[in-house]
């Protein structure tokens, strides 16, 4: 099956949105396979934002994702990476559609409450740098036969 990697940003735990979140994932039939909320490191997140480090918003963007605890999540579902894409909203929350949390939320770019692998093998290399395979249950929710024909 397949795994996103999400991370609600300092400023979704600073809102008192972390609820909020989790229930749309909730809600819609994903499976949350891993949590935690943590500080994170300046290391953790250079390496997680790695494919920007030569754009003019990087260090800006260290500092904001280590401003505060991030709550980190693996979630699991058939075509999970392109619909927590969707579910999250354009980069912008200004143009994000209204409906997803970014433009229900937001209103700058550098405050977007949440992070969401772009790809599959993404999803799978952000995976193993934020958790360790112990910290990740693998269950079968009950209602599955609820969920896929
Ligand atoms: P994320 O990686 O955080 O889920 O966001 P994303 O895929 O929608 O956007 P991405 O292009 O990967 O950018 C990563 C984060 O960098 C900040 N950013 N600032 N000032 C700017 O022009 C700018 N562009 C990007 C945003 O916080 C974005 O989420
Ligand atoms: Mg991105």
């Amino acid at each position: 099956m397949e795994r996103t990697f999400l991370m609600i940003k300092p400023d979704g735990v600073q809102r008192s949105l972390v609820g909020e979140v989790i229930r749309r994932y909730e809600a819609k039939g994903f499976t949350l396979v891993g949590l935690k909320l943590m500080a994170v490191s300046r290391e953790l997140a250079e390496k997680h934002y790695d494919v920007h480090k030569d754009k003019p918003f990087f260090g800006g963007l260290v500092e904001f994702i280590t401003s505060g605890p991030v709550v980190a999540m693996v979630w699991e579902g058939e075509g999970i990476v392109a619909s927590a894409r969707k579910i999250i909203g354009a980069t912008n929350p200004l143009t994000a559609e209204p409906g997803t949390i970014r433009g229900d939320y937001g209103v700058t770019i550098g405050r977007n409450l949440i992070h969401g692998s772009d790809a599959v093998e993404t999803a799978r290399n952000e995976i193993a740098l934020w958790f360790s395979e112990d910290e990740l249950a693998a269950w079968e929710p009950t209602m599955k036969g609820w969920l896929y024909e």
